[in-house]
């Protein structure tokens, strides 16, 4: 099973990004746990903070993967091209959120990508990738 995890722009700076929202944990520090974790699972990571290059690589994944989590951090609220994306291509994507998004500013409440992905986890921090990687598995 091959599983793609996505990750937009500054989550590259997690641990040292307002530690108060996001928490201390680096991202490469808690992938090393999941592919412990999920051993028998395929995770393949790639974070950008260039949004065209998000939409390469959903559509590299996006065809022949078994499941994609995607965290487009602040493209999440601005990016049609990142919801066209996801839209086109047959993998499903779970939308991964680490803070709540509903408890902070309004801009951060509405979603391209919402309408368009299998189902979104807001603010239960580093936990939602695993429960989005729990859902795919499950399907
Ligand atoms: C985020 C929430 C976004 O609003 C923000 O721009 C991010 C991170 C989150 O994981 O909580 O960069 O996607």
């Amino acid at each position: 099973m091959k599983i793609a995890i996505i990750n937009g722009p500054n989550l590259n700076l997690l641990g040292k990004r307002e530690p108060g929202i996001y928490g201390s944990t680096s991202f490469e520090e808690f992938l090393e746990g999941l592919k412990k974790k999920y051993a028998n699972i395929d995770i393949n990571y790639f974070q950008s903070n260039v949004e065209g290059e998000i939409v390469n690589e959903l559509q590299r994944v996006g065809f022949d993967y078994d499941g994609i989590v995607l965290n487009a951090g602040a493209y999440t609220h601005t990016s049609i091209a990142i919801g066209d994306a996801v839209a086109a291509i047959k993998t499903p994507v779970v939308e991964v959120h680490i803070s709540n998004v509903h408890a902070r500013e309004d801009f951060r409440k509405f979603s391209y990508l919402s309408a368009k992905v299998a189902g979104s986890i807001v603010g239960l921090g580093l936990k939602g990738y695993e429960l989005a990687i729990d859902w795919l598995v499950s399907r």
